[in-house]
């Protein structure tokens, strides 16, 4: 197939926030999929997305499909800016489109609907000016994190909050920090979970991966935040997670766990690929915090490809399935 890869590049920008670019992807992360793909015998082009050429590049050149891992920069709906001008162009694409992106990216938006399909989220409230009056129902310690960002950006240690002092305080520097509304969680205690899940022709949960923070308790972090996420594995400062793939789970919690990944990958209506994120309860009941249908595909150092290699995929293989798996779908949906 003749390809085009979409993708916004992570870059060097001292004027920016440490964390402004820690969605975006790094040139070798782009450079190993349009490998992968090429070894496959696909023809690839990788385009950047963030150029105003992007509308003239597809006018111009046709591409069979195009293989999108762009995270986009602008607005709101930022991951839904490519598969949108894709979808006018009616060229097709990997992944999910633009409207389970944007509700993707949108945490509490999703958490609504989790809740209406009877899926376990942490109970939340959403604050708008940090004025507003904590709901009472809400049990310290609670989590805040801006509720449209990715990549644990905005998320720190401090955002593990034990009293209303601290919280009001938090919650006002992500609102001015964010420039957006904040979402505060009740905070789950028990086990971190992420579950891949891969559709071609039907959908496969891939073995589950626990991310063990007490392994890195000397670095003073104890959950997935943004130093934890950008800096994973840096033995200098301690970060120093330990992963298992397949998770430390009774049957039945794995069981659990992997239907609850596909109930939300469903909800969601995200397509070829997504990672769920959850925490376990002291029950064992898995609550589900966020799906990213654009999980980082780093060969080595991302958690989507750890979970490909559990089952016995080699990289290229996880790669060539996302490309397939959307190929499929448009034969399906076009005849
Ligand atoms: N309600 C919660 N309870 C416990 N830990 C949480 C909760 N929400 C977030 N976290 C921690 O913060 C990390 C990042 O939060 P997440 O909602 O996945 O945002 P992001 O989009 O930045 O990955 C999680 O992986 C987890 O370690
Ligand atoms: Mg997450």
């Amino acid at each position: 197939m003749n390809v085009a890869l979409t993708y916004n590049l992570k870059k060097e920008d001292a004027t920016k926030p440490e964390d402004y670019f820690s969605e975006c992807d790094s040139a070798k992360t782009i450079d190993a999929i349009a490998a992968a793909l090429g070894r496959r015998g696909h023809t690839v082009h990788s385009v950047d997305a963030d150029q105003p050429a992007l509308v003239s590049y597809f006018t111009k050149n046709r591409v069979d499909m195009v293989f999108n891992i762009a995270e986009g920069h602008r607005s709101r709906f930022r991951e839904s800016e490519v598969p949108a001008l894709l979808e006018c162009l009616d060229i097709p694409y990997t992944g999910s489109n633009a409207f389970a992106l944007a509700l993707a990216l949108n945490k509490a938006m999703t958490k609504r609907i989790l809740r209406a399909e009877n899926i376990p989220t942490p109970a939340f409230q959403v604050f708008e000016t940090g004025d507003e009056a904590l709901d009472p129902q809400l049990r310290f310690p609670l989590i805040v994190k801006p509720n449209l960002e990715g990549s644990a950006k905005g998320i720190r240690r401090e955002n593990f909050i034990t009293g209303p002092q601290e919280l009001r305080s938090r919650v006002k520097e992500l609102i001015r920090l964010y420039r957006q509304e904040v979402l505060v969680e009740e905070f789950i205690e028990g086990k971190e979970l992420t579950v891949g899940i891969l559709e071609n022709g039907k959908a496969t949960v891939l073995p589950v991966l626990e991310i063990d923070f007490s392994t890195a308790r000397d670095s003073g972090e104890f959950f997935y935040s943004w130093r934890m996420k950008e800096f994973q594995g840096d033995r200098a400062q301690g970060l120093t997670p330990t992963f298992y793939c397949p998770a430390r789970l009774d049957s039945s919690t794995e069981r659990l766990v992997k239907d609850t990944a596909l109930r939300t990958h469903r909800a969601i209506g995200c397509y070829d690929i997504s990672r769920t994120d959850i925490r376990l309860d002291a029950h064992n009941v898995p609550y589900v915090l966020e799906i990213n249908p654009l999980p980082g595909l780093d060969p080595k150092e991302s958690n989507f490809p750890k979970m490909a290699y559990a089952a016995g995929m080699q990289y290229d293989d996880l790669i060539e399935s996302v490309l397939l798996s959307a190929f499929q779908r448009r034969k399906i949906n076009h005849g």
